[in-house]
């Protein structure tokens, strides 16, 4: 089917130009950060612009090392930083088949290296990857400390292209900001990862991050160590005629008959948000009833639920009521009108925006970004 909602698509419509800026920044060794809310399409950007890219690449979504409120599992983070480095060796130098049994994804990151390892050390004799692969395993195993193993690792991408003369490699951290969650393990993270990669001549470095407020704290300002490092680039909705285009063309596929206003009001309820787009174009598919039908049930939607309901955990409670009265008013609202205390409404504005749920418009507005995310609560 044309629309697709859940995983990120390698064939994103309508983000040519997005596509091909990314795909020539990284071929230069520009750092590149994208930054926009969830679901916006960041990650599919991004896997669009690899899929074309002629360089040896590795992808790692920091979220997936994301354990509960305030947790990270280094040691799965630092085994994926390495097993993936390595595939991505091993894959451009025409080894992809040999590797692919040792990359089952289902048993951990920890795991996968201590698979790797065995067969690097037969193919390869790269005693600064199998060393260090080694010490990993060891200190995961005992829970040991891996903050030098850290900057060793920082390193591995700018060693392994020399080691195999590679033009270049590109290293993307999606979900960039929650590595803050990994302090524990590394106190200054930040800071190590700068000294590191600032030198690196060889590795074109992609960060993305939906939680838009948190990502434009450590790239903005001037105490952070990643101030200034990254060409920063925002990634907004469809416009309105390009998501009516896409709307279209999938019902077209699908023999459906939609009139012209009908794909006008779906826009105006969902914006140019893809994910959504492809959610009202499935059940338009599948449910066969009315736009307005289906409109009206996305609020109760099963999907809809776990989507926005997985996020929201993450707010603190006055956060997640404060969110709650914006969307009742509209979805857009000052300070003043949502609470009596105001210290405590500044501050859980704070917080949504460092998620990424509100911006801060001229004039002292705020507006919650995600259309869906008003209806939502709005219905609750
Ligand atoms: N340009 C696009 N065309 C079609 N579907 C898209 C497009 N961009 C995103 N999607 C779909 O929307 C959903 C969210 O996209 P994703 O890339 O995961 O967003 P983000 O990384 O910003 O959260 C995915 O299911 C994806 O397939
Ligand atoms: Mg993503």
């Amino acid at each position: 089917m044309w629309f697709l909602y859940g995983p990120p698509t390698s064939n994103p419509f309508g983000r040519e130009n997005e596509v091909n800026s990314l795909l020539a920044l990284m071929k230069n060794g520009q750092p590149v950060g994208l930054i926009g809310p969830r679901r916006i399409g960041k990650t599919s950007i991004i896997l669009a612009s690899l899929k074309k890219v002629p360089l040896p690449y590795a992808y790692i979504s920091a979220e997936e090392f994301v354990r509960g409120e305030k947790g990270f599992n280094f040691a799965e983070f630092l085994s994926a930083y390495v097993s993936k480095l390595t595939y991505s060796i091993y894959a451009h130098a025409g080894y992809r088949g040999q590797i692919q049994r040792a990359m089952d994804m289902t048993k951990g990151y920890v795991k996968q290296l201590r698979d790797l390892i065995g067969m690097v050390k037969v193919s390869f004799n790269i005693p600064e990857l199998t060393g260090l692969m080694e010490v990993i395993l060891d200190k995961s195993e005992k829970n040991k400390d891996l903050s030098e193993e850290f900057s060793r690792v920082l390193d591995l991408p700018e060693v392994l292209a020399e080691r195999f003369e590679i033009q270049r490699i590109i290293f993307v951290v999606d979900e960039f900001q929650y590595l803050k969650l990994a302090r524990q393990a590394v106190p200054e993270i930040f800071h190590v990862m700068r000294s590191k990669w600032q030198f690196h001549r060889k590795v074109s470095y992609v960060i993305s991050g939906s939680a838009t407020g948190m990502l434009e704290e450590l790239i903005n300002s001037r105490s952070q160590p990643f101030y200034q490092f990254f060409y920063m680039t925002r990634i907004t909705p469809f416009a309105r005629d390009v998501s009516k285009e896409f709307l279209r063309t999938g019902f077209e596929a699908e023999n459906l008959r939609v009139r012209e206003e009908e794909l006008d009001t779906i826009v105006d309820y969902v914006d140019g948000f893809p994910a959504w787009l492809n959610l009202v174009g499935i059940k338009m598919v599948v449910e066969r009833r009315s736009v307005s039908e289906v409109l009206q049930s996305l609020p109760e939607d099963e999907n809809v639920i776990t989507a926005l309901e997985g996020d929201l955990r993450k707010l603190s409670s006055f956060a997640k009521s404060v969110l709650k009265a914006m969307c009742k008013l509209g979805g857009e609202a000052r300070p003043k009108d949502l609470g009596d205390d105001q210290w405590a409404v500044t501050r859980a504005l704070q917080q949504l925006m460092r998620f990424g749920y509100v911006e801060r418009e001229e004039r002292g507005v705020y507006r919650v970004v995600d259309p869906m995310v008003v209806h939502y609560l709005q219905s609750r």
